[in-house]
């Protein structure tokens, strides 16, 4: 008789894990005193302004920006950058599209690194050997809330003038070497959009230490408005990438409980961690001393295919899911510079990618190639989500009974 739920026998588990988001009367109370004052946009109401101080002193950081969301945070922390147009910033391949959409809809040209096999955060080995004359910014990527080595990506920005932008976008009060992330470079951008740890379905922040740049970010954010200027007063090129009253005053509430969520979620993984490293063929993702705090937005595993007879990662996590153990999934499915956006360049009039020249000639991201980035999205990388984190201690147990069953019984699946 199979033992494997996929091929008919009983699944682990059959009850759901947590769902996200989590709401309380907290966030009903909120919502509705922002309807009742009349002042629903950040112009008129002080939500905003106060999430911006609150988040920037969270994150350490001397200055933050609320915007709509991550991806036009990350876009106004390039254009606030000086950088000119067309040049080239570093990022990992093994990330979400916006890292690099948001460099193209700023008039720059996304290049890609490999990732660090342990890691899986940009390889500063692998940015090196992808600098040119046209580099004028590295954008690491705090990839599921593990930090990027960024000592070594400071000091080759040091030494060769490039400005740093993070991309903190999953990484809500994680750590490198004892400092909040998102102000260790010249600036970073979080995200507040559904799946996140802190959320109002869609939302932003932009925080830095320079006061200066956090000027030129509030700006663009506000339709190029001049602090303290008249209201139709416009001195740059800006947009509306403002936050709401409303979803700031979801936010608030959210911070709230973070907290105690994330030191749960914390716990979940280092026991997860622990228990699923012993299984073999399964290696959860590092966490480097460097990282003296981490957000656990995704719990990521290293799946080794030969260890369990060849079979695939789609098989494996198929044979996860029908153990009850959803989500997990296969993330990222292939590195950035493989997305058809990007090898057929069809960016509408952004299109200085259509004859920008990297190393001599058109730039042609079918030439780009990452190993570690590959190997990740083609055979390696299962994601856990985070509110499968959220779940009670035996709950979590389930996740470890499942994979140690699927390592028992692969060879159902082979037949
Ligand atoms: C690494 C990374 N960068 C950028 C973003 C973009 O954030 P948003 O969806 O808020 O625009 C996300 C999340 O969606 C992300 O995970």
């Amino acid at each position: 008789m199979a033992q494997l739920a996929l091929k008919g026998g009983t699944p682990v588990r059959t009850s759901p894990y947590p769902s996200w988001p989590v709401w309380e009367e907290k966030e009903l109370d909120a919502v509705s005193a922002v309807v009742n004052s009349g002042k629903w946009g950040m112009a008129q109401g002080d939500r905003v302004k106060e999430l911006e101080k609150r988040f920037a002193a969270y994150q350490e950081a001397a200055y933050g920006i609320a915007a709509s969301s991550g991806t036009s945070a990350l876009r106004v922390a390039l254009l606030a950058a000086g950088l000119e147009a067309g040049t080239e910033v570093i990022m990992p391949a093994y990330t979400f599209i916006a890292t690099a959409t948001a460099v193209i809809e700023a008039n720059m040209i996304p290049v890609f690194a490999d990732i660090d096999p342990d890691t899986y955060n940009l390889d500063p080995a692998s940015v090196e050997e992808v600098i040119t004359d046209k580099t004028g910014a590295i954008m690491p990527v705090h990839l599921a809330g593990l930090p990027a080595d960024m000592d070594s990506i400071q000091e080759i920005a040091r030494e060769r003038d490039l400005v740093v932008i993070e991309d903190a976008c999953q990484a809500w009060g994680s750590e490198y070497k004892g400092r909040k992330v998102g102000a260790i470079g010249l600036g970073g951008a979080f995200s507040f959009q559904s799946s996140k740890h802190i959320t109002a379905g869609e939302g932003g922040m932009l925080v830095t230490d320079e006061e200066d740049y956090a000027e030129c970010c509030r700006s663009i954010v506000d339709c190029g408005r001049r602090a303290g200027g008249a209201w139709h007063e416009h001195v740059r090129l800006g947009g509306n990438y403002r936050l709401s009253e409303l979803q700031a005053a979801v936010i608030h509430a959210q911070l709230e409980r973070y907290e105690k969520m994330l030191a749960r979620r914390q716990q979940a993984a280092a026991f997860l961690r622990e228990k699923l490293a012993r299984i073999d063929g399964i290696r959860p993702l590092a966490v480097p001393e460097s990282a003296t705090a981490t957000s656990c937005h995704l719990f990521i595993l290293r799946y080794e295919s030969e260890s369990f007879g060849g079979l695939s990662k789609e098989d494996f996590i198929k044979a996860l899911n029908a153990e009850g153990i959803c989500p997990a999934h296969g993330g990222y499915y292939i590195p950035l510079y493989r997305q058809p956006v990007l090898l057929e360049k069809n960016v509408g009039p952004y299109d200085l990618i259509t004859r920008h020249e990297f190393r001599g000639k058109v730039i042609d991201y079918s030439s780009f190639d990452c190993p570690v980035a590959e190997r990740a999205c083609r055979s390696e990388a299962v994601w856990i989500l985070q509110n499968l984190l959220l779940a009670e201690r035996e709950d979590l147990e389930d996740i470890v009974r499942a994979v140690e069953k699927v390592r028992e019984n692969y060879g159902e699946l082979l037949k």
